[in-house]
């Protein structure tokens, strides 16, 4: 379990959507006939047992390594009205190895909640897809449906790989949908996409000065719970537990002075350190949602143990008595149900070439075998500060796993200008959580939130992305 401040297997859900805009016209693809059957023959006609909606969606692979035989599996759902006219926006989680089909699109921003027991879909009321195209994308390959025909791929798997895959099915993804192309485009993620969200920008940035004439006009990112910098999350995490009363004075000033935050393993010492305080002093609590019920453990051991614990996911009560309004804690149970039925998969037009393993909403091979991870994201972060992009960062203020202090001990680092000063932000006349604007980026946390902030506050996470697209400070009443 004392996993937390090992980054490269921490598995933590990421969320990271991109945003592209559409251009109507293309002049540039010579196939364009040829891309329109592509785009038709992705077409979800109907989910089963979808409710009727209004809006397209798409879903498919697209080949991002010829070689290796990896391709990435994508799905679409359009705004319902004029989608042409708003942005689109991609969403991943991370984990790394988590499916943003998943959570992301089943959980958290997407159209539709999987029904208990996996029946079928009832609409979620604050999806994303209200005021944007969103494009759920699980990355990298041996995520969800996404797969490599190469398995050792499974096996050497890191950052470098998941932003270089992540671009080229950006690329060719445009090629399919030319009329997304020349538009505006937008990357954001939660977690372990703190990581993806701001390399899949660089390798962006990188792609249009080699390439010049067909440039993909990336215009921001937005993270949450956003894995950024191993010393200061770490260091903001043990300061968090300390100061929410989750351990000991003598435990806190134990793993201050002990662990070295910069290190990816740490000694023994620092490790059993870890285990006390999770095993002896945080008790049975979601450490995703340090307010939430816990997890009902004597339901279903080994579910718990081989998916939840050892790779992170979030620890969900299971007592259908206790829950939070709108969450219902054993959605990915559903979701592991729902995504393995051959008639959804069909409709998917997924798993088209018989994986050889269930759909999973985490894949631990991936997660245990991590090849790569940047130490800090902060240098990208300048990087593309100085390029103009727009970026926001949130946090949901109750996650204990990449916690708001966290990403501020982080985000102190780039030294930024204040632009507009600290204030609390309004959604629904409640404080909604408080933020600050800063000369190149935003920073907002989401009040009462867990890790997975569109899970816990729907309507405040779909506030973020309105104020986010419209790049205005969130409201102040
Ligand atoms: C969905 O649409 C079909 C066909 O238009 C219609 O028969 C059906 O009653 C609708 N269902 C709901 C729940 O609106
Ligand atoms: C993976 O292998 C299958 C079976 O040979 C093939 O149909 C499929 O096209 C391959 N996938 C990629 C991305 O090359
Ligand atoms: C956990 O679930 C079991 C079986 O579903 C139930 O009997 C038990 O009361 C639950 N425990 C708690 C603490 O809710
Ligand atoms: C793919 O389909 C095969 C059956 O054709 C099934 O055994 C396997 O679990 C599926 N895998 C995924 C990832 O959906
Ligand atoms: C694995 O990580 C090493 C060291 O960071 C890197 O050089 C190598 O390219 C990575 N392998 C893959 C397949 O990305």
């Amino acid at each position: 379990m004392a996993k937390l401040h090992n980054s490269p297997s921490f598995l933590i859900l990421t969320l990271l959507f991109l945003a592209f805009q559409v251009s109507k016209s293309d002049k540039t693809t010579p196939h364009k006939h040829h891309h329109h059957l592509e785009e038709e023959a992705d077409r979800i006609i109907a989910l089963p047992g979808q409710p009727n909606v209004s809006f397209n969606q798409f879903s498919g692979y697209v080949t991002v390594n010829q070689m290796a035989g990896r391709a990435l599996f994508y799905w679409l759902t359009e705004t319902p009205n004029h989608p042409l006219s708003k942005p689109l926006v991609i969403w991943l989680n991370g984990g790394p190895g988590c499916s943003s089909v998943a959570y992301g699109a089943s959980e958290e921003v997407g159209p539709f909640r999987i029904n208990k027991g996996a029946t079928g879909l009832h609409l979620n009321k604050f999806s994303w897809n209200n005021v944007a195209n969103i494009l759920f994308l699980e990355t990298p390959a041996g995520v969800g449906f996404s797969y490599t025909n190469r398995s050792s791929d499974l096996l050497d798997t890191g950052d470098r790989r998941t932003a270089e895959d992540s671009l080229h099915f950006v690329i060719r993804w445009m090629e399919r949908f030319p009329r997304y192309k020349h538009r505006d485009v937008y990357i954001a993620g939660e977690s372990y996409a703190g990581h993806y969200v701001p390399q899949l920008a660089r390798q962006i940035l990188r792609h249009n000065s080699n390439s010049g004439s067909n440039p993909i006009k990336l215009k921001g990112i937005m993270v949450g719970n956003a894995v950024t910098d191993n010393y200061y999350d770490n260091l903001g995490t043990v300061t968090y537990w300390w100061s929410h009363a989750m351990i000991s004075d003598k435990t806190y000033h134990q793993l201050i002075n002990t662990c070295d935050f910069r290190r990816q393993k740490n000694s023994n010492e620092c490790e059993s350190l870890y285990s006390y305080a999770m095993d002896q002093e945080f008790g049975n609590i979601d450490q995703y949602n340090i307010y939430a019920p816990p997890c009902n453990n004597s339901d279903d051991g080994s579910y718990l143990s081989s998916t939840r614990q050892t790779m992170r996911l979030p620890h969900r009560p299971r007592q259908t008595t206790r829950q939070m309004s709108g969450y219902d804690p054993c959605t990915e149970r559903y979701a592991e149900v729902y995504y393995n039925r051959e008639d959804v998969q069909k409709a998917f037009h997924a798993n088209t070439t018989r994986i050889p393993y269930k759909w999973t909403a985490c894949s631990e091979t991936l997660n245990r075998n991590w090849n790569d991870s940047e130490v800090s994201i902060l240098p990208i972060y300048r990087e593309l500060i100085t390029a103009g992009l727009r970026i926001w960062v949130f946090s949901g203020d109750v996650d204990s796993v990449v916690p708001v202090t966290a990403t501020r001990y982080a985000l102190a680092q780039l030294k930024l200008k204040t632009k507009v000063p600290w204030y609390p932000w309004y959604v629904k006349k409640q404080v909604g959580g408080w933020t600050e604007v800063y000369e190149g980026l935003t920073f907002a946390t989401v009040r009462g939130a867990g890790h997975e902030v569109p899970l816990f506050k729907p309507r405040a996470a779909l506030q973020l992305l309105m104020s986010f697209l419209k790049g205005q400070p969130l409201p102040k009443a």
